[in-house]
């Protein structure tokens, strides 16, 4: 008998003419499923023919990209300042993380400049969405609510009403109908977000889809669509666990790892400003065991105290505990610590902690995490007036690191005064007292004038 089934990687879309236990494209495990094997002439059957069009680059026109403006700046921002008219965005996330809460709040910001959004659900009811729209206090006559799974009928609603916006609530549940397999699996949703990504292209209509990440093998991941849509947001709700982060990876109109910052209140998303307040509230004026550093996120710096404990162990292995910072950087900085500054940390215990439950990947922390251990273990007051910004060298030596400038204009936004950072780089115009240090002994004069 002929074969006419293929086994596919839910995550990627990989597929392969045997089931594989991990799949050699994308590395996950347990996610290969048979499926059908869709015949090519099918899938391009919703594109009409037509001759190609050639053109010169010179005679190409460029209109200036025309963008809907929601009015939530997290959300705006992390697009790139706004959604681009004709552009493909999915959303992805894990159940529950808000991807329906921040879309309806999204469609009723745009109806409610008199332009017309479709809300398609595809996986709830009208009344659980008008439930969900009023406790957002959302009530726009602009706005329309479509129950429907089929994605013939999708692109023929948004054909005849021609809405400013359309959102698809979600990917893993429309279906084609010529493609015989269920809804959410790989060849559904490929087929499907095609489907809609030729109609947001040829009516010049924004649609933004909604996906959901879940681990199970079944469902297909937004992956295997990353390659296929405009832009990519991912809405996570674990990293910062007081917040929602919203965070693009693949944007082809704006910056990524873009963040917008959320919370989730009884009556929606709240964006959240200035998220490094709210990281360094109540922090008082001195403190032993405590650094404030800098973290990038996407081009945004945020601001976060280290705290650092040491205490005496009589007996045992010393304890190396450390929540937020990487493992191995920690012990090489303890190690700078003890040869650099003599620093007898070998039968002490060493906690340090990120505030607000953040994780920290870049260098640039080093020098606050290797001042909150030394402030602790002499138990010398630092003042918290001071942050610290630099990557330290096997040497002592402290590095430069990128976004001088940034990371030093929001340090003066938030009313620090003085800034501790490595020789030979640029600060622009400030009006912090900028330390600069070549080496981490350096540190020794700073953090005993602070004790003062
Ligand atoms: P939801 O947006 O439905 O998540 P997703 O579409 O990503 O699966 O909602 C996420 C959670 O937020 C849900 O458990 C209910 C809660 N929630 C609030 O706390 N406040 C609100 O105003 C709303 C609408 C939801
Ligand atoms: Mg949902």
């Amino acid at each position: 008998m002929k074969r006419n089934t293929e086994f596919v990687c839910s995550n990627c879309g990989y597929s392969s003419s045997k089931w594989l236990g991990k799949c050699p494209s994308c590395g996950q495990f347990n996610t290969f499923y048979e499926e059908e094997i869709i015949e090519k002439k099918e899938v391009s059957s919703y594109r009409k023919f037509e001759e190609s069009k050639i053109s010169s680059l010179t005679d190409i026109e460029i209109n200036k990209e025309q963008r809907l403006i929601t009015g939530i700046e997290e959300f705006d921002r992390v697009l790139g300042g706004g959604i681009v008219k004709g552009s493909l965005i999915l959303m992805g996330g894990e159940p529950g993380a808000g991807k329906s809460t921040l879309a309806l709040t999204v469609a009723g910001k745009i109806a409610k400049n008199d332009k017309k959004v479709l809300y398609i659900s595809a996986e709830e009811s009208d009344a659980q969405i008008k439930l969900r729209a009023d406790r957002l206090d959302i009530n726009s006559k602009n706005l329309f609510l479509i129950i429907e799974t089929g994605v013939e009928k999708i692109v023929n609603i948004i054909e005849k009403e021609n809405p400013e916006l359309v959102i698809i609530d979600s990917i893993q549940t429309v279906y084609k109908e010529t493609i015989d397999s269920y809804a959410g699996s790989v060849n559904q949703v490929r087929e499907s977000c095609a489907q809609i990504l030729y109609t947001a292209k040829r009516l010049n209509i924004p649609i933004l889809i909604i996906g959901h990440i879940t681990k199970e093998g079944m469902i297909a991941g937004p992956k295997i669509l990353e390659h296929m849509v405009d832009a990519v947001l991912y809405f996570e709700a674990e990293k910062y666990y007081q917040f929602k982060i919203l965070r693009s990876v693949k944007n082809r109109f704006g910056s990524v790892n873009e963040i917008g910052i959320f919370e989730m209140t009884s009556s929606g998303l709240l964006e959240i400003k200035s998220p490094s307040k709210i990281f360094l509230d109540n922090l008082q004026k001195e403190k032993a065991g405590s650094g404030i550093v800098t973290v990038m996120e996407g081009t945004r710096p945020l601001l976060l105290e280290i705290q650092a404990l040491t205490s005496r162990r009589n007996f045992g292995v010393p304890q190396r505990t450390v929540i937020g910072v990487d493992y191995n950087r920690f012990l090489i900085i303890i190690a700078i610590l003890e040869r650099k500054l003599n620093l007898h940390l070998e039968n002490q215990d060493v906690f340090v902690n990120v505030s607000g439950g953040i994780r920290i990947f870049e260098t640039a922390a080093d020098l606050g995490i290797a001042a909150a251990i030394y402030s602790s273990f002499k138990n010398i007051k630092i003042p918290t007036n001071l942050i610290f910004i630099g990557e330290l060298g096997l040497d002592g030596e402290i590095r430069p690191v990128n976004f001088m400038e940034a990371r030093i204009s929001e340090a003066e936004k938030l009313g620090f005064e003085r800034c501790v950072i490595p020789e030979r780089v640029k600060t622009g115009n400030t009006k912090l007292d900028i330390i600069k240090i070549k080496n981490i002994i350096d540190i020794l004069n700073i953090i005993k004038k602070g004790g003062e």
